[in-house]
């Protein structure tokens, strides 16, 4: 059976509110499904995953620390996960305060690994994004992505 991990840095909950949000649409794919801090994920972890989903809050623009660490000791797999599929989610605390390039530089990570990223033409179009807590708007995203994840994973696996 397919399975996804969405792994998370979270400080104040915004960020683990959206991971939970799209952990629901994974599930309304009947797709298995582990949502983890990354603080109990382990670099190896990643390979038993079809797909993996990361999410962090936008520090200065881009990925905060404990999720830039686990992209970078993925290095030891370079390679292993390939043809996975790739997903990431962030809140900041403002409009144009940076989510979307936290977003897009977690998916450059996870394309360099060869790995498999979703747009969206109709949703957030790089990945989940909210305003500190997600708001109304945002759930709807998140769930959406996570419903389209598990999809793509089925089509693939
Ligand atoms: C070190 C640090 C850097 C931050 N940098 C930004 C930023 O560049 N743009 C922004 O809009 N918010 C920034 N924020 C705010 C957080 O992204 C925002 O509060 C987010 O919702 C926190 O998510 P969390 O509750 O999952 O920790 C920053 C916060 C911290 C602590």
């Amino acid at each position: 059976m397919s399975k996804i991990l969405i792994c998370y840095y979270s400080r104040s909950g915004n960020t683990k509110k959206m991971a939970y949000l799209i952990q629901k649409g994974v599930m309304a794919e009947d797709v298995e499904v582990d949502t983890k801090d990354v603080k109990n994920v382990q670099v190896k972890d990643l390979l038993a995953y079809d797909g993996i989903v990361l999410g962090s809050p936008t520090y200065y623009g881009g990925p905060a620390a404990p999720i830039k660490d686990l992209l970078d000791k993925s290095i030891r797999y370079h390679g292993k996960l390939q043809d996975k599929v790739g997903g990431a989610f962030s809140s900041s605390a403002n409009v144009g305060g940076g989510n979307e390039t936290t977003v897009l530089a977690l998916l450059q990570g996870l394309m360099i690994h060869g790995m498999v990223v979703l747009g969206d033409s109709e949703g957030d179009h790089y990945g989940p994004v909210a305003i500190e807590k997600p708001d109304k708007r945002a759930e709807k995203n998140c769930t959406r992505y996570g419903q389209r994840v598990a999809q793509l994973v089925k089509k693939l696996s």
